[in-house]
């Protein structure tokens, strides 16, 4: 029986890989930080008697150094991080804390120990950034970090690297695309529109307000990528790899997606802050832009290339786009609309 550590264990990646490492058989020990009111409602529904949870903080040494050499894993899942692209610029110092330097804290816990575990960093698409935009993105794309997250993520990546070369730790990037789900966090781009829609559909809100409507992501199902983060560690040499669907679509087409869902088709006038969406039978006014959902910095296009991931771990996507919002709407449809 195998043992892992997962950091992020309440966030969207963290209780789809609890799950799955569970079915694997392993036993699974999960970092939670203490909130005054609770944060586990993604992982509330586990009850498996190899699941546990520690309080600690991925900015804490103390508590990690600790954690790794009382659990000896054979596995750690990194995933903790603020992770919100656009509250980075707000909290940009934290960001570093959390999203860097936290990576770091938990490379040197296992170094410290002398544990011979097995680690994965939650790295992102966000590193390729822009400027100028090259696409598709793969492995050997340069980075252009471009905001506090991505350069966090950075840090991230190459201190990974650098303890995999200085230390010969089994330390491993999986530079992830956009992954999304009914877990997705509300305050993202795609589970706004998808709980928006379901309650406009229900009668519960007028319209949704968003920021860039141009920007394209290379949207993947969550549950296809934690797999390719355990089939990351489950090569015999440590190595790093992009996970992606090969498509990219907009925000707009994915507001239409969605409203297409509950049977309403979207049509568009204006541009830039004036354009705005309307049902195209009733008239209603139901998307428009508010520019404080503009970030000082966008990433404009993200597709990537995951042919390395395909032929050495075998991996695949195996929800598309399109099923992918039927997925997310379904769910929100049940939560709020319905
Ligand atoms: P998420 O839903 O935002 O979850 C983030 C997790 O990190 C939560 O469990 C959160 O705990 C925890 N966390 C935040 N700060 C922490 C700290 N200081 N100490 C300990 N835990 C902390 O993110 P996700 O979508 O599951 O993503 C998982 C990881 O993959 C993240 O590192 C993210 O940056 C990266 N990533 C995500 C995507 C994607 O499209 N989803 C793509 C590429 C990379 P609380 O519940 O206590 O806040
Ligand atoms: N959040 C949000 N809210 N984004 C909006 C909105 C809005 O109202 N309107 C337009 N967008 C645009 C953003 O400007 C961005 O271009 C795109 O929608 C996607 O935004 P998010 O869903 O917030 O995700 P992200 O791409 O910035 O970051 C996510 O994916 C990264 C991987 O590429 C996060 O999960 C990161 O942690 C992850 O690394």
């Amino acid at each position: 029986m195998k043992t892992a550590i997962i950091t992020g264990v309440t966030g969207q990646d963290g209780s789809y890989l609890t799950e799955f490492l569970l079915s694997k058989g392993y036993e699974v020990h999960g970092l939670i930080r203490r909130h005054s009111t609770s944060c586990t409602q993604r992982i509330a529904h586990i009850a498996d008697e190899k699941f546990f949870l520690h309080y600690g903080d991925v900015t804490d040494s103390l508590c990690l150094t600790h954690l790794v050499k009382e659990i000896q894993p054979d596995e750690i899942y990194n995933l903790a991080a603020q992770s919100h692209v656009g509250i980075s610029f707000d909290v940009p110092e934290y960001t570093a804390e959390a999203t860097g330097i936290g990576t770091l804290k938990i490379l040197e816990a296992i170094r410290q120990n002398k544990i011979d575990t097995k680690f994965y960093q939650a790295s992102t698409s966000e590193l390729f950034g822009g400027l100028p935009y090259t696409a598709p993105q793969s492995e050997t794309t340069p980075f252009h970090p471009r905001s506090p997250y991505a350069a966090a993520k950075l840090y991230a990546y190459w201190i990974t690297v650098n303890y995999r070369e200085a230390y010969n730790i089994f330390a491993c990037n999986g530079i992830l695309f956009n992954h999304e789900s009914p877990r997705r966090g509300e305050d993202f781009v795609t589970r706004k529109i998808s709980t928006a829609v379901a309650k406009i559909f229900a009668g519960r809100q007028e319209k949704i307000s968003l920021g860039n409507l141009d920007a394209k992501r290379d949207w993947g199902f969550a549950k296809d990528y934690v797999e390719g983060m355990w089939l990351i560690l489950q090569q015999d040499k440590p190595d790093d790899f992009v996970l992606a669907t090969g498509e990219t679509h907009t925000v707009r087409e994915f507001v239409e997606a969605a409203f297409e869902e509950v049977g309403i088709k979207i049509i568009w006038r204006g541009a830039g802050v004036d354009e705005k969406g309307y049902d195209s039978e009733s008239g209603k006014l139901l998307v428009d832009v508010n520019p404080k959902y503009f970030r000082p910095a966008e990433v404009d296009l993200l597709l990537g290339d995951s042919s390395k991931a395909q032929k050495i771990l075998g991996w695949q996507r195996k929800v598309s786009f399109r099923e992918l919002v039927k997925i997310m709407m379904q769910a929100d449809l049940e939560n709020y609309g319905r």
